[in-house]
């Protein structure tokens, strides 16, 4: 592995041995720690804690930074500031302004599933990525992604995390169809999703979308749309599509990793998601698949094994996937900047009868391969 890694553990117990010193021999609080990490620029200009006023959650400290000095230096000894003010610490950049916003609210540690889709009319996949410290819910759009790796260590909460984000899916009206090789968790779906089980199955289901990229993408052109959401302003005809890929990396077949590649490339404009799941991120899946996870513009990172998987999951530099505590269901939500979460708890059981009382059964119907290839020809 190209990257050194650093034991989560060993960094944990760093940070609180040098922020124990800090707290015994000195007591000017948190420009303590800025002296002690030397975050400064290279003529040794530091942050300066301007202000520092109590919040709701918190304690918002006010810096002002110094030219050379912004947010992700904070960012990168976050682990010493929570350690030193024991609590979840956030930063927000304001200019020349940093604010260190700290959460004193502890999270619940099961936030049970509760999304109402209808609240967010503008959205064509709405889901909840799950609670931010303050407590509120944080609702993303599939749309924006569009694709979406979700990593974490065996038993932290990802498939949970899938059925919160499939049955959230399934209330608004978007189709899905599911990759499930463990063959555990969703075949009592099969009533609302497609399904493949197996390798065999997986490729077919991988075609079926692709040609239905393809299918929509002529669509579109046809009705001389940019894009999905442009589309859908004027027609209802193309319901919004999801898959889900459980244990991505249990999936052995070249050609399925061909068509996931294509897939992360294409389907942008066409109202497909795609999201990946897997325990192993770093594990060498196969070539393209960094590729691939550059494709991917969201990340759901609950705790990882250490620093490399947290930075392939959450983009390179990002190690905090790998200092999350050990608490089931909290993760780093990563679309252009980070938000510790906690998300909602579902179990298969759960969801399956959230969909009996709520969402009639019935699976997408692939259009037919043989007669879109014949189009396609006339087509071009
Ligand atoms: N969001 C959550 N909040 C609290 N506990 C959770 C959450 N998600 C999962 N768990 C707990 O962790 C266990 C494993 O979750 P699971 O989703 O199967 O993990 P993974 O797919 O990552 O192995 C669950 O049985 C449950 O006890
Ligand atoms: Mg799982």
């Amino acid at each position: 592995m190209p990257e050194k890694t650093v034991k989560p553990d060993i960094l944990g117990l760093t940070a609180s041995l040098i922020t124990w010193g800090i707290k015994q021999f000195k007591g000017k609080g948190i420009q303590d720690v800025i002296e002690a990490v030397h975050l400064q620029n290279k003529e040794g200009q530091r942050p300066i804690l301007r202000k520092k006023h109590p919040t709701d959650n918190g304690i918002d400290y006010v810096f002002a930074l110094p030219a050379g000095v912004d947010r992700s230096d904070f960012e990168r000894e976050r682990h010493y500031f929570e350690s030193y003010l024991n609590s979840i610490v956030e930063f927000e950049a304001q200019g020349r302004k940093l604010i260190l916003k700290t959460y004193k609210a502890n999270f619940k540690k099961k936030i049970p599933f509760d999304f109402n889709p209808s609240l967010y009319p503008e959205m064509f996949a709405p889901f909840p990525v799950g609670k931010t410290p303050d407590g509120k819910t944080l609702v993303e759009d599939l749309y924006n992604l569009p694709h979406m790796m979700v990593g974490g260590q065996t038993g932290y909460g990802k498939t949970s995390f899938l059925l919160v984000v499939m049955v959230a899916c399934l209330l608004s009206g978007v189709k899905v169809s599911v990759v499930d090789r463990k063959g555990v968790d969703f075949p009592r779906f099969a009533p609302w999703v497609n399904l493949a089980l197996t390798d065999a199955d997986t490729e077919v289901l991988l075609q079926q979308h692709i040609q239905e990229m393809h299918r929509r993408q002529r669509i579109l052109r046809e009705a001389e749309c940019q894009n999905f959401a442009e589309y859908a302003e004027h027609y209802n005809d193309l319901p919004y599509l999801v898959l889900f890929i459980d244990e991505l990396t249990q999936i052995r077949n070249k050609a399925c990793f061909e068509a996931i590649g294509d897939m992360s490339v294409l389907s942008r404009v066409s109202g497909i998601s795609m999201i990946l799941a897997t325990q192993k991120p770093g594990a060498k899946i196969w070539d393209g698949f960094t590729d691939v996870r550059s494709q991917l513009s969201g990340a759901m990172c609950f705790r990882v094994r250490d620093q490399t998987d947290s930075q392939i999951v959450l983009g390179s530099g990002n190690t905090r996937g790998a200092e999350l505590p050990k608490i089931k269901g909290r993760a780093v939500w990563n679309n252009d900047q980070d938000q510790i979460v906690q998300s909602m708890y579902l179990t298969a059981k759960e969801a399956y009868s959230v969909l009996m009382e709520r969402v009639s059964k019935g699976v997408y119907s692939f259009a037919n391969a043989s007669n879109d290839e014949c189009t396609e020809r006339i087509d071009t």
